[in-house]
């Protein structure tokens, strides 16, 4: 038997068996990935010897697969899907709130349970790898892709990201029909892009790179994480697929890197078409490999051309076969050699939307809400209320409510919002079910929405909030004011959104405002007017259930903002890790010393920032040390007790601050939470450690150092230094 099909070989024998067997084309094809639904790409199978396709689900993936078998060495296909909130582009699977809305949660168990559902809905149905975690930094509302990241802190998002690659990927292997590969996107800063313009010019230095954008790859890549995807845009003109230092310096050689680098959408193809640094495509193919991209995601041409440059020379074939080994090691290690190369309909049919999924994606709804305002109206009074009037599109609107990339978004190809319809509990929905068991009518008037300028019910809203005993709006964005290709640079609301909130506010009954939307908007009437306010970001299709639940009082919200909102666009970037540096007149005469002339310092809503039914107070803050030596962790410890009537959970946050540095550091960086379930009138010690690498800088010469000199511990409820209680440290 060839070595290569032998299992009582080791994959790595396996695979250098299969490697000298190959041709040059057979190799190169190996590193091609096409989308398989448009441009006749599965006819490209044979003749370029395609080794990945994405966007492929069913009958075409099974086809593509079979005929893959039946080629000279029946090398098995990889297939790739942007399976990023739940496995949202087949109608049978279940669908979590985006990364953005679940990051609210801060449950570590969570984010790897929601991997873990996910990655077993994706291999029973015969895909092995999904296009996410997304580890970009979200400082920039004004971006369309805000919603896909877990936040504006780089430290949260590598924790976040960690337990997600652990969910999908396990720990025990990939050849196993529960677990697929993860890949760290986008690789690296996409988020930073100038003005919040996506795939755009990023201005990056090589030390803000290090301290961090990079860091929380880095920890995915030793934690294991299969794969990382290049960023579309450059940064310091230097495009994230045309370097070296980014692929092959810090990736493959710094970290160590098993798995293999894609390319984002014709990435290779834009070197030369916008980004214009290869005068050919076929520089283009040259530049690719040299900087270390291993698979090409939608370039065609790089097949060709890539072949004629190994054949004149100019490409060492050592690089394409270093790229092809761990391509063919992923497929070794996810068994497609061995038995596991074709799912079943059973086993497709028994995973996908498992009743215990949808209770894992519902608890990820609830935890995803942030109560942000509340004036005493929740959660309701029994018997107080007995008409709700409820306005706003987005009470009833699945696509604003699961967000991008699942049916509704562009990338599935479909316009109507029919996909998961079934399976989806709107506001409406779930409000109704809940208020009618109370014997409390709803009313629902939409009012307006955010995509349609000429509806404008506002008179009749308002009406109808005079009638009622409590008035819930749901306001916020939809898919078409989010996403790929849709940046915005006004974060007000759209539609008339406004108006309708003013309307139903002057009919003076109170107003319980739900913000449904997929990154924050700069609402500070909200702030302001609403006597409650809810956040719910992309929640998930159960989300309905879990607002209302807030409402009536049986869930106590527990979320926290892990982004910032700015009062206003002007005001970006607002994200809570800034410096100290900024003119201040420090005139009593200006309170607050507000720094901007025209608008508050401070965010609308800050980084951290989330209450519940029962407030929390915090005293006793130690540290085992008030002087550390190099190397040694502290122990940190508090006393939250929950003052009030219901039980909850808390998230209580640590904070470092490096007093003195050599260059400057953020006024405050989270380096350490912890969640914990407090009973009403129960205190809790809290414990922390806090490990001594997480005090370091990144210094002047590039090195990573913790420098001697005093540091602010702080703890507390969120980032505002009214939350925190603080003690200083020395170190040696
Ligand atoms: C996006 C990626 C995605 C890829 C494949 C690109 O446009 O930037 O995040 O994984 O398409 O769908």
């Amino acid at each position: 038997m060839d070595v290569y099909k032998d299992q009582s070989q080791s994959y790595e024998k396996r695979c250098a068996d299969l490697l000298q067997r190959m041709t040059l084309e057979e190799k190169v094809g190996q590193m091609m990935q096409l989308p398989a639904n448009f441009d006749n790409n599965m006819d490209k199978l044979e003749s370029m010897n395609i080794g990945s396709y994405l966007h492929c689900t069913g009958d075409m993936m099974r086809e593509l697969q079979t005929r893959a078998e039946k080629t000279r060495l029946g090398i098995p296909l990889i297939f790739g899907i942007d399976a990023i909130h739940g496995h949202c582009f087949d109608n049978r699977a279940t669908v979590f709130p985006t990364q953005l809305g679940v990051s609210c949660s801060w449950n570590r168990d969570l984010i790897r349970e929601m991997g873990a559902v996910t990655a077993r809905e994706v291999r029973a149905n015969g895909i092995h790898w999904t296009f996410s975690p997304v580890l970009c930094v979200g400082r920039d509302a004004r971006w369309g892709r805000v919603d896909e990241t877990f936040g504006e802190d780089p430290w949260l998002i590598g924790e976040m990201a960690a337990e997600m690659v652990e969910g999908y990927q396990g720990k025990e292997g990939f050849a196993n029909w529960e677990k697929i590969l993860a890949c760290g996107k986008h690789y690296a800063a996409y988020g930073e892009a100038d003005g919040g313009r996506d795939a755009y010019e990023a201005d990056v230095s090589r030390r803000n790179m290090l301290t961090y954008f990079l860091p929380p790859f880095e920890k995915i890549v030793k934690d294991g994480c299969a794969t990382l995807m290049a960023g579309y845009q450059a940064i310091n003109g230097e495009p994230c697929s045309a370097s070296r230092w980014l692929l092959r310096d810090q990736a493959k050689e710094s970290w160590d890197l098993d798995g293999f680098i894609v390319t984002d959408w014709d990435n290779i193809g834009s070197l030369h078409t916008k980004q214009k640094v290869a005068e050919d495509l076929k520089e283009a193919a040259y530049i690719a490999v040299t900087a270390g991209n291993d698979m090409i995601m939608t370039t065609p041409s790089f097949y060709k051309h890539t072949i004629e440059l190994v054949k004149e020379g100019r490409l060492d074939e050592s690089m394409i076969n270093d790229s092809v080994r761990r391509i063919l090691m992923a497929k070794f290690r996810l068994g497609l050699f061995d038995e596991y190369r074709h799912t079943s309909p059973e086993r497709e049919a028994a995973a996908l939307g498992r009743e215990d999924h949808w209770e894992a994606a519902a608890q990820a709804s609830r935890e995803s809400l942030v109560l942000l305002k509340n004036e005493g109206i929740l959660p309701l009074k029994p018997g107080a209320v007995k008409t709700i009037t409820l306005v706003g599109a987005n009470a009833d609107d699945v696509v604003a409510q699961l967000g991008d990339w699942s049916f509704g978004s562009m990338q599935a190809g479909a316009s109507d919002d029919s996909f998961h319809r079934d399976v989806t509990v709107t506001l409406l929905a779930g409000l109704k079910e809940r208020a009618e068991r109370e014997g409390i009518t709803v009313n629902f008037v939409k009012g307006a929405d955010p995509l349609d300028e000429n509806l404008d019910e506002c008179d009749q809203a308002a009406a109808a909030a005079r009638e009622a005993d409590l008035t819930v709006a749901c306001v916020g964005d939809t898919l078409k004011l989010h996403g790929e290709f849709h940046d915005r640079a006004n974060l007000d609301l759209t539609g008339k959104q406004q108006k309708l909130l003013e309307a139903v506010k002057a009919a003076g009954t109170p107003l319980c405002v739900v913000l449904l939307a997929s990154k924050p908007l700069t609402v500070p009437w909200i702030k302001e007017n609403a006597d409650a306010l809810v956040c719910a970001f992309n929640p998930g299709a159960k989300a309905g259930e879990g607002i209302a639940e807030v409402l009536f009082g049986d869930l106590n919200p527990m979320g926290k903002l892990t982004i910032s909102f700015p009062h206003h666009a002007g005001q970006i970037p607002v994200h809570y890790n800034r410096f100290s540096g900024w003119h201040s007149m420090n005139d009593p005469a200006m309170p607050g010393e507000e720094r901007y002339i025209d608008m508050p310092e401070e965010p609308l809503f800050v980084f951290g920032e989330g209450m519940g039914f029962s407030p929390f107070s915090y005293a006793d803050l130690k540290v085992s040390k008030s002087v550390l030596q190099q190397g040694e962790d502290l122990e940190v410890s508090v006393s939250v007790k929950n003052e009030g009537d219901y039980d909850g959970w808390e998230i209580v946050q640590l904070y470092i601050n490096d007093q003195f540095s050599s260059l400057t550091t953020p006024v405050k960086e989270l380096r350490g939470f912890k969640r914990v379930y407090i009973r009403s009138g129960e205190t809790v010690t809290v414990d922390l450690t806090l490990p001594f690498e997480e005090l370091s800088l990144i210094n002047a010469d590039l090195q990573r150092v913790v420098e001697p000199g005093r540091f602010d511990i702080m703890v507390g409820a969120s980032s505002r230094d009214e939350d925190l209680l603080k003690t200083v440290i020395r170190v040696e």
